[in-house]
C-alpha cells in the first residue's frame, strides 16, 4: 500500500514504518532469550550490521527525529482536540514513548557510540534487571501497541490486510509476549551470573593471595590498569564493586559503583562512571595519554533527553492554544449542511474539524489523512473561497473520479461561508458514535465484479399469470442462478423484485471468480 496524503503525512508514515520494523526485530531479538543469551547476542550482532552501518544508522536516527516531529507539527496545527477514540489513544501512547525510550537510547546507543561503552545484551540486562525491568516492559508494550494501531488504521481498508488479519493479529499479540518472556528469562540469568561473580569476588577478596597482584605487583596495584586500588586483601580490586559485577544498587543499576571496572569515580549523579575522572585519567583507563574530561555524561543525557521532547510537546500545545485564542478574535464563518445542521466556526480549521467540533457526524474512515475520500463533500455554495486542492487532495479526488465542486472535508479550510452536501453518509453502528466508526461497518476497498440479473418482459409476463405461478417461476430462477453464482465464488448481495445482484471477489480474488 503506497503512502498517501501530504508530505508531512508521508514522512510520518514512512518514519513510523522504519521504527515499527526496528521494534519488531528488537522484540524478536528479546524473544530469543527463551533459547539462550548467546542466541540473543548473536542475533543482535546481525541486527547491528544493518542498524550500526552508516546508512542504517542514518535512516534510524532520521526516523527517530522525524516521526515525533511530524506528530508534534500535526498537533500544533490542529484546530480541535476532538477526535475518534482510537486516534486519541494512539496519540497518547505515542506521547508516553519518549520518556523511557530516550533514556534507553542514552544508556545504549549513545553510551556506545560516544562514550565507548558496551551495550550488548549482557550489559543491558545487567543494568535493567530487576529494578528497571518493569519500565522496560511497559515501554515495549506501549511502543508495540502504538505501532500496531498505526499499522491497523493505515491498512484496514486493504483487502489483502483483511485476509491476513487473524494471522497478523496473532503475530501482534505473540511477539511482545515472547519478547517479554525472553527478556525475563535472560534478565534472571544475567542477574544470577552477577550474583555468582560477586560471591566469587567476595571469596577471593578475603583470601591472602600470593599471585603477585598485591601492592602494585603486576601493574594492578596503583590503578595502572584502571582496576582501582588493589590491596593485599583484595588482590583484584573487586572490593567495592567487583569489577562492575558487584552488588548493584538502585542508584547504581549497572553496578558501576565506586570503581566500575576502572571507569573513574562513579557518583550517584553519574552511575555509569562516565563522568569526571581524575584529571590525568578521566575515564580511569590508566592511559598515559591525557584525555579531556567530557562536557556531559551519559547520565546527563539520560536525564535531559526526554525533557527535550516534552519541551517541544509543550511548545506544540502552546502553539495550539495560541491559535485557538487567536481564532476566537477572528470573524466567524457559517457552514450549512444538506441535512439541515449549521456550524459556526472561526477561520482555520478544516471542514472535517468543524464537523467534529460541532459533533456533526461526518464519515472519515482514514481519520482525516486524505487517503480514503469518504469525507468528500459537494460544495453547493462558497467554493470560490476555497484554496485549490493540494497535490495530495487532487490525487485522492482523481482516484474516485470526483466531479466539479467535490472536495475533501479533511483537506479544505473554509475561508468563508459554505453550503455543503456530504457524499458518503456517516455509518451508524448501534453503540458507536456516527462518523467515528471503525472495523467491518466502515467497509473496505476491494476490486469486485458485480452481476445484475433481471427478467426481460417480467411485467407483461406477470400480468398474464397467477401470482403463485409468478412466485414459483422466480423461486426456480433464483435457486438456479444462486447455485451458479455460489459455484463460481460469488455472493448474493440482494434480491430486487424480479432482479438479483451478486458480487464476485468478496470471498475470493476477483480474478478467480
Ligand atoms: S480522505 Fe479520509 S477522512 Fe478525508
Amino acid at each position: 500500500m503506497t503512502p498517501t496524503g501530504d508530505w508531512q503525512q508521508k514522512l510520518r508514515l514512512i518514519s513510523g514504518l522504519v521504527l515499527f520494523t526496528f521494534a519488531g526485530f528488537h522484540f524478536f531479538n528479546h524473544a530469543l532469550g527463551l533459547i539462550s543469551l548467546e542466541a540473543m547476542q548473536q542475533f543482535q550482532d546481525w541486527r547491528h550490521v544493518v542498524t550500526r552501518s552508516a546508512a542504517g544508522g542514518l535512516v534510524l536516527v532520521a526516523a527517530i527525529i522525524t516521526h515525533p516531529t511530524m506528530a508534534l507539527i500535526k498537533l500544533a496545527r490542529r484546530s480541535t482536540l476532538r477526535m475518534p477514540l482510537w486516534e486519541a489513544t494512539q496519540g497518547l501512547l505515542g506521547l508516553c514513548i519518549p520518556f523511557y525510550l530516550l533514556q534507553h537510547i542514552a544508556v545504549s546507543r549513545i553510551a556506545h557510540d560516544y562514550f565507548g561503552a558496551t551495550d550488548d545484551y549482557k550489559y543491558m540486562l545487567g543494568g535493567l534487571w530487576p529494578d528497571l525491568a518493569w519500565a522496560q516492559s511497559i515501554l515495549l508494550l506501549i511502543v508495540w501497541t502504538h505501532g500496531c494501531m498505526g499499522m491497523h488504521y493505515w491498512l484496514r481498508l486493504s483487502a489483502g490486510y483483511r485476509k491476513l488479519f487473524m494471522p497478523l493479529l496473532a503475530l501482534a499479540v505473540m511477539l511482545p509476549m515472547l519478547g517479554l518472556a525472553g527478556f525475563s528469562v535472560a534478565g534472571r540469568q544475567v542477574a544470577a551470573d552477577k550474583a555468582e561473580k560477586a560471591r566469587q569476588a567476595a571469596a577471593y577478596g578475603k583470601k591472602s593471595y600470593s599471585g603477585g597482584y598485591g601492592e602494585d605487583s603486576g601493574g594492578y596495584g596503583a590503578d595502572s590498569g584502571g582496576y582501582g586500588a588493589a590491596k593485599k586483601s583484595d588482590p583484584y580490586g573487586y572490593g567495592a564493586d567487583g569489577g562492575g559485577y558487584g552488588a548493584a544498587k538502585k542508584s547504581d543499576p549497572y553496578g558501576y559503583g565506586a570503581d566500575s571496572g576502572g571507569y573513574g569515580a562513579a557518583k550517584k549523579s553519574d552511575p555509569y562512571g562516565y563522568g569526571e575522572g581524575e584529571e590525568d585519567d578521566p575515564y580511569g583507563y590508566g592511559s598515559p595519554a591525557k584525555a579531556a574530561a567530557p562536557a556531559v555524561s551519559v547520565e546527563d543525557i539520560k536525564q535531559n533527553l526526554p525533557w527535550l521532547f516534552y519541551g517541544l510537546l509543550a511548545l506544540a500545545f502552546g502553539i495550539f492554544a495560541g491559535r485557538q485564542a487567536l481564532q476566537l478574535r477572528l470573524p466567524r464563518l457559517t457552514v450549512r449542511y444538506a441535512g439541515g445542521q449549521t456550524a459556526r466556526s472561526p477561520r482555520g480549521p478544516t471542514l472535517l474539524e468543524i464537523s467534529r467540533s460541532r459533533r456533526i457526524p461526518h464519515a472519515s474512515i482514514c481519520g482525516g489523512r486524505g487517503r480514503c475520500s469518504t469525507c468528500r463533500v459537494h460544495v453547493n455554495e462558497g467554493v470560490e473561497g476555497l484554496d485549490p486542492p493540494s497535490a495530495a487532495e487532487a490525487a485522492t479526488l482523481a482516484r474516485v473520479q470526483a466531479g466539479p465542486n467535490i472536495r475533501l472535508a479533511c483537506q479544505i479550510r473554509p475561508g468563508g461561508d459554505l453550503d455543503v452536501s456530504q457524499m458518503v453518509p456517516p455509518i451508524t453502528v448501534p453503540g458507536q458514535k456516527a462518523g467515528y466508526g471503525s472495523g467491518e461497518a466502515d467497509g473496505i476497498e476491494r476490486d469486485m465484479a458485480v452481476l445484475f440479473l433481471d427478467v426481460r418482459g417480467f411485467t407483461a409476463m406477470s400480468a398474464e399469470k397467477l401470482p403463485y405461478d409468478v412466485v414459483h417461476i422466480l423461486n426456480h430462477l433464483f435457486e438456479a442462478a444462486g447455485q451458479a453464482v455460489r459455484a463460481h465464488g460469488g455472493w448474493i448481495d440482494k434480491y430486487m423484485g424480479d432482479g438479483m445482484m451478486a458480487v464476485f471477489g468478496r470471498d475470493c480474488e476477483v480474478g478467480e471468480a
